[in-house]
């Protein structure tokens, strides 16, 4: 199926052998499964549609396990996946051919917290859920919250550099992240895992790791900045009769809310269509072309209750919005994101998913998707929008029955030049991983791409890491 739709050569790795086996065991005993069916779920990726064949995966518990793996692994020239949640959407947690998989689901131990600056230290296969509880059980909560929360591993959330649902407040982790401690290709350790808000001694090493795809070193642990938990939380969720309202809603929010303003999403009618078909969730407010989603996050509940009362004002009166609810118990909160958290998964109900994940000035966002519902017809099932507003960042989705090339060939590389065509970005937060990596030139030019081939060969020369995946197949 992969080579079908990807062509790709398989490198000349060493494969592995029964001695390779016996040195794991030696350094993770018990932890070296081999076991076809207990490795299925590892070789495919959430979205099935990348299906490698690996022999083994590897789950080590601590950092100088990883070191031992990988330092054996570069001197017999064994390709190596490392692996979180696999909740990536780009195919970049699997395995094309036979690589190593190397989870870091055994390591999932907290190291501390402070509860004085909030910096939380962990292992890098903490689920991000978990970490969420335990920091808010102190007060704390994680600056990053997305959708595969369940599932996610911190580590695989730094290697992608997710962006997710609280960036509009809390920024990317290219900030929150405060340290990372890596082992390279070669086994070395390289720890800069520091717990300092300010740190300028030299190049910021953990940056080339943030959204390196596991091409750059395995991470294994992280220090990480957590914010103060909210004392109030709001969610409205409002219907809105066109995207040109969709936008103005959006400045208006953040004129009368800026400061307490944490979450602006959006989806469009498919979308909610979708939910209701595939996940029998039922719209909170009256049919709309899109619906909007805003949290607010602030420290004193009547304060933000009254700011958000006036803002619904507004917008209702000024015909913005068409209808509206407001939520602020933690039961109705949670209802009303699962509409928008769970698209993804009522996507992948509908059939077969094209999925592209672009930033673009938000004026033009929906352009493309109404230029591509147009340019479609009748060849897809559904053409939808949806995304983190806020950020600029849109998800665009297609599906269809099953695959076909002929759509497939409408699609790309359309999407890809209508979004450089705008200077945009061919992934805002999903990364290449393989599925993708053919498509960094149309937001890089060719000297960055040179200077990340450079990069890749000085920290793993043998190209043991995450083989092809994330940097182009031809340089
Ligand atoms: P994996 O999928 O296991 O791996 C992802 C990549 O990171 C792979 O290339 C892998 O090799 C590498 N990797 C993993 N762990 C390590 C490590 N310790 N060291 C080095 N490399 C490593 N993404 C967003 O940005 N925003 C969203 O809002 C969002 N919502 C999602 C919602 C759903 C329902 C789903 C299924 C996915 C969503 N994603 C989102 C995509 C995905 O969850 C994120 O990319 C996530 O950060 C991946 O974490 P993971 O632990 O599952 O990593
Ligand atoms: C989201 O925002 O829902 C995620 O990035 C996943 C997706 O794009 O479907
Ligand atoms: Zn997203």
């Amino acid at each position: 199926l992969t080579q079908e739709r990807y062509p790709v050569q398989r490198l000349p790795f060493s494969t592995v052998a029964e001695e390779d086996l016996a040195a794991f065991e030696r350094i993770i005993p018990g932890r070296v499964i081999t076991d076809p069916e207990e490795l299925e779920a590892s070789n495919v990726d959430w979205l099935r549609t990348v299906r490698g064949c690996s022999k083994v995966l590897l789950r080590p518990r601590t950092t100088e396990e990883v070191s031992h793996i990988l330092r054996y692994c570069h001197e017999r020239n064994l390709a190596v996946n490392p692996q979180g949640g696999n909740t990536g959407m780009v195919g970049g947690s699997v395995p094309v051919f036979d690589e190593i998989i190397l989870s870091t689901a055994l390591m999932n131990q907290v190291i501390s917290f402070h509860s004085v600056s909030g910096i939380l230290v962990c292992q890098a296969g903490c689920i991000l859920e978990e970490l969420s509880q335990y920091v808010e059980e102190r007060d704390f909560i994680m600056p990053l919250d997305l959708g595969a929360k369940g599932s996610c591993h911190i580590g695989g959330n730094v290697a992608t550099n997710a962006g997710g649902l609280r960036f509009l407040r809390y920024g990317s982790l290219r900030g929150t992240v405060l340290g990372l401690e890596v082992v390279l290709a070669d086994g070395s350790v390289l720890n800069c895992l520091t717990s300092l808000r300010k740190d300028n001694t030299g190049y910021d090493l953990k940056q080339l790791f943030i959204g390196s795809e596991g091409t750059l070193g395995v991470i294994t642990a992280v220090s990480i900045f957590c914010p103060p938990k909210p004392r109030a939380v709001n969610v409205a969720f409002l219907g809105c009769p066109g995207f040109a309202e969709v936008l103005q809603t959006f400045s208006t929010c953040k004129g009368m809310l800026g400061e307490i303003l944490s979450a602006f999403e959006f989806m469009d009618a498919e979308c909610m269509q979708l939910v209701g078909h595939h996940l029998g969730l039922a719209s909170p407010v009256q049919e709309s072309p899109f619906y909007v989603l805003i949290e607010t996050s602030g420290s004193r509940a009547g304060h933000d209750a009254e700011k958000l009362t006036s803002f619904l004002e507004q917008v209702l009166g000024s015909g913005l919005v068409t209808d509206g609810t407001l939520a602020t118990d933690q039961r109705r909160i949670k209802m009303l994101w699962a509409l928008r958290e769970r698209i993804t998964e009522a996507l992948s109900r509908d059939g077969c998913v094209y999925k592209y994940d672009v930033s673009l000035p938000v004026e033009r966002i929906y352009d493309l998707v109404s230029d591509l519902r147009a340019r479609l017809g009748p060849q897809a099932k559904h053409v939808v929008g949806y995304g983190h507003l806020g950020d600029g960042n849109l998800h665009l989705n297609v599906t269809a029955e099953a695959f076909s090339a002929s759509l497939l060939g409408a699609l790309e590389p359309y999407v890809y030049e209508w979004t450089a065509g705008q200077r945009g970005s061919v992934s805002a937060e999903h990364g290449l991983g393989f599925k993708k990596r053919d498509v960094l030139g149309y937001s890089k030019p060719p000297a960055a791409l040179q200077l990340m081939q450079q990069l890749k060969a000085l920290l793993d020369p043998k190209g043991i890491l995450n083989p092809y995946k994330t940097l182009p197949a031809r340089a």
